[in-house]
């Protein structure tokens, strides 16, 4: 929700901020804007609504805006409209019409995040002659920061410091003030931010793709730290004022992972990029045929003491939830609870001592999740954190932490992600089940062996993506369609049907295959599009009499089956297929014709298929 680039060098800093915006667009794209800093003069400032094209046409690619220093931000509106007036950067003093121009105030600032108590810090203000020009939190909180800058004897950490003690809420804050040129002021609580150094420049940004480009040296600040940025050094320091050392962190991802490399979207990029994300994700844990979860923290002896394991998750990684469920209490006989962590948080959850609560993430930023591993910890429950990002905040705070090997993820809907998910968290449930006992140790072979297969198996669906595509292109213009499933099939349909939606815009539902009959059936009539995933062959003959149900009321059916059964064909109008492997593993491979249906089915509409509407990738606020 909201990027946030910064630049303190020697290179112009508005094509840098650009160019780093461009790779942050995915976390909101309402709007965008820039103030750059010239010598001694004051910042400029401008902004555009719409799409960062926007911005960089209207300052020439940046060209127009000369100055070494620099913050920029893309918006996802949540106080106030995406609007010119309310597009950061804001400033602290009065600004008229669009807020473009020269700055004629004492601080000028970028934020991501939400500011709780704004309405009451903003009266505040108001009490002390401040006038607003938007309806953003960001305003307040930049006028706050100049008012404590005047009232305390105008040094910019006392006014960043005391600013930080009474806002509530999360921030990833870049400040510049009039007064000290050649510097760039930062802090954080909550939301990402991440300060990188090279070549006597410094860079800041709220992920990783938007600086890799320019170094791989970055530093992680604290929640409820600030730094002082100058080119090539950073000075960080805690609330009370008092400078704190952090040591650099080397990034691993290359440079071209956070480009298309000549694929028309980062969707389908990445839904190429699977097999290795699984691949090495897997391969990250098993040597020599076995899995060793010590990196991870999870000794055998550690994995023997679980009584219970909790998910917590939101969205796709909710589903990659929905779908270990069945696995790990099939294989571990251990029970599982699977959450959205929007509900987990506010619901005083009964958390047993002995319980694993595993919190899933790809940015390791999202509001909810962090709070439901807050929350755990709090209960002094063990939790363990399946993150893609590294140094992510869910990954800093987590007393255990899995990271899927996925590499940058750019598109908003997650693909390799979510595979990657899945492969950390079998690797997980297998092993459960081997120190727990629960199977043979011939099992457990077979179980790595075919775990081993999947990487190869999903690019064999990759291979025969043309049906899909053609299918894709006959039902573009549906208005609802059905997924269906049982078991693992149905985590499988929860995933595919939010791939449909999230991207196509088109009205999609999942539904366990034995639930359709108790209301959602009335909704079948001539046409629908009704989706049966067939993964699962003891639940197989029961899903497709559901399908079948469907196709007497007037459904068009849609088969997704594993090789070998092809009698499928006898009921479904259109039936595709996935290699077979063991059937804890099939949401690996059911999963990815799904993800193409969803992508192409939003080509043929012409969609913008990275960015759809009103998301953004990294969900900051709750
Ligand atoms: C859907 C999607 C979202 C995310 C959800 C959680 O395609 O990407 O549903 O899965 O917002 O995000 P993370 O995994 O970053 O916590």
């Amino acid at each position: 929700m909201c990027g946030i680039v910064g630049f303190a060098g020697h290179h112009q800093a508005a094509p840098i901020l650009l160019d780093g915006l461009s790779k942050l667009e995915y976390r909101g794209y309402d709007s965008a804007g820039l103030a750059v800093r010239d010598g001694e003069n004051p910042a400029e400032v401008v902004k555009a609504v719409g799409r960062l094209k926007n911005l960089a046409e209207k300052t020439d690619e940046g060209k127009a805006l000369p100055g070494c220093f620099g913050i920029g931000h893309t918006r996802w509106a949540t106080h106030g409209e995406p609007s010119r007036t309310n597009a950061h950067p804001h400033v602290s003093g009065n600004c008229t019409g669009s807020g473009s121009g020269k700055v004629e105030s004492e601080v000028v600032g970028v934020h991501n995040g939400i500011i709780e108590n704004y309405k009451e810090l903003k009266e505040k203000l108001e009490r002390h002659g401040y006038v607003f020009y938007s309806e953003t939190d960001t305003e307040v909180v930049v006028k706050l920061v100049d008012y404590y800058y005047k009232k305390y004897i105008h040094t910019p950490i006392d006014a960043i410091a005391k600013t930080m003690v009474r806002v509530r809420g999360s921030y990833a804050l870049e400040l510049m003030f009039n007064d000290h040129p050649g510097e760039i002021w930062v802090a954080r609580k909550d939301s990402p931010m991440i300060i990188g150094t090279a070549d006597n420049e410094t860079y800041v940004a709220s992920d990783v793709p938007a600086i890799l480009k320019y170094t791989r040296s970055v530093y992680y600040i604290d929640n409820l730290q600030c730094a002082k940025i100058t080119p090539g050094e950073v000075h960080f320091y805690d609330l009370n004022g008092d400078e704190v050392t952090l040591e650099p962190t080397e990034i691993k991802w290359d440079a071209e992972a956070a480009e298309k490399g000549g694929y028309e979207h980062f969707m389908i990029k990445e839904i190429y990029d699977q097999p290795k994300a699984v691949g090495d994700t897997l391969t990250s844990v098993i040597h020599d045929g076995k899995i060793d979860l010590s990196e991870v923290g999870l000794s055998d002896d550690e994995l023997k003491e679980i009584s219970s394991v909790t998910m917590v998750a939101c969205g796709s990684a909710w589903h990659v939830g929905m779908a270990l469920q069945y696995v790990i209490e099939d294989l571990t006989r251990v029970p599982v609870r699977v959450e959205l962590a929007s509900e987990f948080r506010y619901r005083n959850p009964i958390l047993d001592p002995k319980q694993l609560v595993i919190v899933i993430s790809q940015s390791g930023e999202t509001a909810d999740t962090l709070e439901a591993l807050r929350l755990a910890k709090k209960h002094g429950i063990k939790t363990l954190a399946v993150v893609n990002v590294v140094g992510s905040s869910i990954a800093r705070e987590a007393d255990n932490v899995f990271y899927t090997l996925a590499g940058p993820e750019i598109a908003v809907a997650t693909t390799k992600a979510y595979s990657a998910q899945l492969a950390a968290l079998y690797t997980f449930a297998v092993q459960l089940g081997f120190a727990k006992g629960t199977f043979a140790q011939s099992d457990y072979e077979r179980y790595i062996s075919e775990l081993n297969t999947i990487p190869a198996k999903i690019s064999k669906i990759l291979e025969d993506k043309e049906r899909l595509q053609w299918f894709a292109s006959k039902f573009a213009h549906k208005h609802d369609v059905f997924f269906i499933g049982r078991g693992i099939d149905y985590a499988v349909s929860l995933e595919g049907s939010l791939k449909m939606k999230e991207i196509s815009y088109i009205h999609s539902e999942a539904y366990a295959a034995g639930e359709l009959k108790h209301g959602t059936i009335s909704l079948i009539e001539d046409g629908t599009l009704v989706i049966g995933v067939l993964t699962q062959n003891e639940l197989y003959e029961k899903t497709v009499s559901n399908m079948v149900e469907c196709k007497s009321r007037g459904a068009y059916l849609c088969g997704l089956a594993t090789y070998g059964k092809y009698e499928v064909e006898d009921h479904c109008n259109f039936v595709t297929y996935v290699p077979t492997i063991d059937t804890h593993f099939a949401a690996s491979l059911a999963v990815v014709p799904l993800q193409l249906l969803g992508y192409y089915i939003a080509v043929a509409r012409g969609l913008d298929v990275d960015k759809p509407r009103n998301l953004a990738k990294s969900v900051t606020v709750e």
